[in-house]
């Protein structure tokens, strides 16, 4: 999202003019803003429909608590540190040396994901349509699944909103109006919350609502295998927006007198909280409608419209669901392009406006490529989230671990001024158990051990 990235010339180095943001409930919306988003509503319920449901939620927490949460400080702290851009802090925190290809393959994450995520947000517009149009309204499960079919099919529109989506983000990257932004998102997203919690109710009410939920919550051990808990680990790296970078810029802007331990607990919390409870109103509603949970990407779009089908105002929630869905996605891309601009005007020394248009004319091909080809879609999301997201991460544990200064991240943690209890153990995951298990997984789920 959206405070924090925001271009003056004075971010590009360590000025005192340098922008800070304005206390506690600032970071964490902004870094939530970021993290929350089309990953928590659209890809994890359909990723964890994919993969067997219960176990999958197991394993996804367990990787949030001991990889997530980890790799979020451990951004924080680089970026806090250096007071720079991702890649002006590696170069700064490691002179000489490669570190900031961080960056670079963070860059290069940016713009596989916008360009799948763009597709997706444009079909979130789409149904924002329906909504207005009352579409929907009386449709039976099987002509639900008959429309979004036909949102995929029709490619001449799903381009014509997903271009819309990236004009949209690209204006706000160019003309630097995030802090208006942040403005309404501080009140729309939880609004959104809301909405989500009005759904659960009406969702664990259907008939047949509690297959969903032991589906949902009830682990079959089972399903378990390399695959699955890869997939379980891209999707923690995704849904928290780390392991590309983002993370870092946030950091750079937070005060030393915060607390950068509660900032990624509550972020991660928050991010957690509204991928389970998008859960929640998912699976129970499919099971009682008799769909399939393994829908793959049109998951959320053909479960949803059927609760509001059936509640009182549905036309309303529904209308308003895809609206604050469709703010929700716009404020992650923001963040996602303004990683590839910042490297654009600070390393390749472009100017803004031109840096944001060229990023997202390339996004947008490859945006266009997405909407025509399921394979490419596919494809760009399993690299991004399942390849790059888990190497950016381990690179910056065992950065943090081992390449920094032996005390230097205890005293940036420690900046606030209070003790971290956590820190030993804190320590004892990023030298070793992260980096293990992420190796591990990742080679495990690739085939290679
Ligand atoms: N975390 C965002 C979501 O869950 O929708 C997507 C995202 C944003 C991924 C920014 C990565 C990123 F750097």
């Amino acid at each position: 999202m959206v405070v924090f990235l925001f271009y003056s010339p004075a971010m590009q180095n360590n000025t005192p003019s340098r922008d800070t943001f304005s206390g506690k409930f600032g970071i964490i919306a902004a870094a939530a803003g970021s993290a929350i988003g089309l990953g928590n509503i659209w890809r994890f319920p359909y990723v964890l429909g994919e993969n067997g449901g219960g176990a999958f939620l197991l394993v996804y927490l367990l990787f949030v608590i001991m990889i997530g949460v980890p790799v979020m400080i451990s951004e924080l702290l680089i970026g806090r540190k250096a007071q720079l851009n991702v890649f002006g802090a590696f170069k700064k925190l490691a002179p000489g040396k490669p570190w900031y290809l961080i960056g670079v393959m963070g860059v290069g994450a940016a713009f596989l994901i916008l360009a799948f995520y763009a597709v997706v947000a444009g079909w979130t517009l789409q149904y924002v349509y329906f909504s207005v149009t009352n579409a929907l309204d009386g449709n039976t499960p099987a002509q639900m699944i008959q429309v979004f079919e036909g949102v995929q099919a029709t490619k001449g529109w799903s381009v014509f909103w997903t271009l819309l989506f990236m004009i949209g983000t690209a204006y706000i990257v160019s003309s630097g109006i995030e802090k208006g932004i942040e403005k309404y998102t501080k009140i729309l997203m939880p609004l959104l919350v809301l909405i989500i919690l009005i759904l659960d109710v009406r969702a664990v009410t259907l008939d047949g609502a509690m297959e969903g939920l032991n589906f949902l919550f009830n682990p079959d051990f089972s399903k378990l295998n390399s695959d699955v808990i890869l997939e379980a680990l891209g999707q923690a790296f995704f849904s928290l927006s780390i392991g590309m970078g983002v993370i870092v810029t946030y950091g750079s802007y937070i005060k030393k007198n915060e607390s950068l331990g509660s900032t990624a607990l509550s972020v991660s919390l928050a991010d957690t909280l509204i991928a389970v409870l998008a859960g929640v109103a998912i699976f129970p509603a499919a099971f009682a409608f008799g769909m399939a949970p393994n829908q793959g990407p049109g998951l959320v779009f053909i479960t949803l419209p059927n609760i509001f089908n059936q509640m009182t105002g549905g036309y309303i929630f529904g209308l308003l669901f895809f609206m604050l869905l469709s703010i929700a996605a716009l404020t992650s891309s923001i963040s996602l392009l303004e990683v590839v601009v910042a490297y654009f005007t600070e390393e390749l020394k472009l100017r803004r406006k031109q840096a944001t248009w060229i990023a997202a004319g390339i996004m947008s091909l490859l945006a266009i490529l997405c909407a025509f080809s399921d394979s490419t879609f596919g494809a760009f999301d399993y690299i991004s989230s399942n390849i790059l997201l888990p190497v950016g991460g381990f690179l910056v544990v065992v950065f943090v671990g081992w390449i920094m200064e032996k005390n230097s991240p205890r005293l940036e943690i420690e900046a606030d001024g209070r003790k971290a209890r956590y820190y030993k153990g804190f320590q004892f995951v990023i030298k070793f158990l992260a980096p293990i298990a992420i190796a591990l997984v990742f080679l495990n789920g690739l085939g290679w051990i």
